[in-house]
C-alpha cells in the first residue's frame, strides 16, 4: 500500500478507436483503455462479478457491458451501473501527450 506510482507509455492514441476498448499491459499490469466519445479512460479489464475480460466491448452511453452475464460499468469512474456485479472496477489515471497514451500504475 502507498507505493510509488508513475506514468508509463501504453500505446498510441490511434490504437484506442472511437467508442471501443483496447487492452494493454503497463509495467506488468493489465489495463483496459476505453475511448468514450473521444475521451480515453483507464480501467481494470476484469469484471468484478466473475472475472470475465471486458476487452472488445463497445461503449454505449458511457458504459461497457460484460459479455458473460451483462453487468455494466461506467467507464468514467469504474462504478457498477447494472447487476449482477456489485463492486466497481479499478480505474487508472491517464494522460495523453504527443499522440501517446500514458497510464499511471505502481512503479
Ligand atoms: S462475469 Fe461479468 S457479469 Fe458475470
Amino acid at each position: 500500500m502507498g507505493g510509488a506510482k508513475k506514468f508509463f507509455e501504453a500505446c498510441a492514441v490511434d490504437d484506442v478507436k472511437l467508442n471501443q476498448t483496447h487492452e494493454v499491459e503497463v509495467n506488468g499490469e493489465d489495463v483496459l483503455l476505453v475511448n468514450d466519445g473521444g475521451e480515453i479512460h483507464g480501467l481494470s479489464p476484469y469484471c468484478t462479478h466473475d472475472g470475465e475480460n471486458l476487452d472488445a466491448e463497445e461503449v454505449h452511453d458511457h458504459q461497457v457491458e460484460c459479455p458473460r452475464h451483462g453487468a455494466r460499468f461506467d467507464v468514467r469512474s469504474g462504478e457498477v451501473t447494472r447487476m449482477p456485479a456489485v463492486y466497481g472496477i479499478a480505474s487508472y489515471p491517464i494522460k495523453v501527450e504527443n499522440g501517446k497514451v500514458f497510464v499511471e500504475v505502481d512503479e
